[in-house]
């Protein structure tokens, strides 16, 4: 079943499109990996959905429902979650505080503080980062900020979460980790839509590709249809590992 449809969605920043009626389609239950050079219009996509931008033309549904032109907050509470690739942590709280942001805001109705207090301490568990419940968040490596980035998206308790290039920049043991944690995400049943250049995640994990290139989707397919596509080949992969 299909959780989350794009429609022509067109974004014009100053005249210049950075998206040109792009239609997508995410299935609940799994990974879909979204791609493309940079500036190819990856994460307007996603501040679209998320509504952090309404589009010039089409429309998002969510389940069927228009979210379009619906606020950030509504549409997180409807479960509907993102990170950002400029990660941007609270960064002189504790890493469970961080967590408990993303539980008490990014909900529909609040938790009790103990029973919030216990969600996020699984939530770190679940992300591998229960060890530094009590440090700041800036005493965080990269990878596991990203973690925590992950984790606070985690908080709000979502149906879809967005992940914008949550593994670029990481070791290859940061990567394993996070590659792992979410493959775990989907198992619990998230639907996961992720921006990513690591080929060897993206390709990896993801069930469905999209590609995008100068704002326009140029090929979806299977990983396998996707990387043997010469159009695909030419705008992106060419210069890359796989
Ligand atoms: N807030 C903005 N204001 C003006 N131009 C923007 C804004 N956000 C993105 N753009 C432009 O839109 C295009 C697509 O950007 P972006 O979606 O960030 O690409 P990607 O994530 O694929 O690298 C780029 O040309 C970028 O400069
Ligand atoms: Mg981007």
């Amino acid at each position: 079943m299909v959780i989350l449809e794009g429609k022509g969605l067109t974004k014009y920043f100053r005249g210049l499109s950075a998206l040109q009626s792009v239609d997508f389609k995410v299935e609940e239950g799994s990974i879909t990996g979204l791609i493309g050079p940079n500036g190819a219009g990856k994460t307007t996509l996603f501040n679209l959905i998320s509504g952090l931008f309404s589009p010039n033309h089409g429309t998002t549904t969510f389940h069927g429902m228009d979210i379009t032109h619906l606020r950030p907050d509504r549409i997180c509470h409807l479960g509907i979650s993102r990170t950002y690739q400029l990660i941007r942590p609270f960064l002189g709280l504790s890493v469970l505080r961080n967590v408990l942001v993303g539980i008490y805001y990014g909900r529909d109705g609040t938790l009790p503080k103990k029973k919030a207090e216990e969600e996020a301490g699984s939530i770190l568990e679940f992300m591998e980062l229960s060890s530094k419940a009590t440090y700041r968040a800036d005493q965080l490596n990269t990878g596991e900020r990203k973690r925590l980035e992950m984790a606070r998206a985690l908080g709000t308790n979502p149906k879809v979460l967005l992940l914008d290039e949550v593994i670029a920049g990481l070791n290859p043991a940061e990567t394993t980790t996070i590659m792992k944690r979410i493959e775990a995400t989907r198992d619990k049943g998230v639907t996961v839509f992720m921006i990513e250049h690591v080929m060897k995640a993206v390709m990896g994990l993801s069930d469905r590709v999209i590609v995008l290139h100068h704002g326009e989707k140029i090929a979806e397919g299977t990983p396998q249809e996707v990387t043997t596509d010469p159009g695909v080949i030419k705008a992106y992969l060419g210069d890359k590992r796989i």
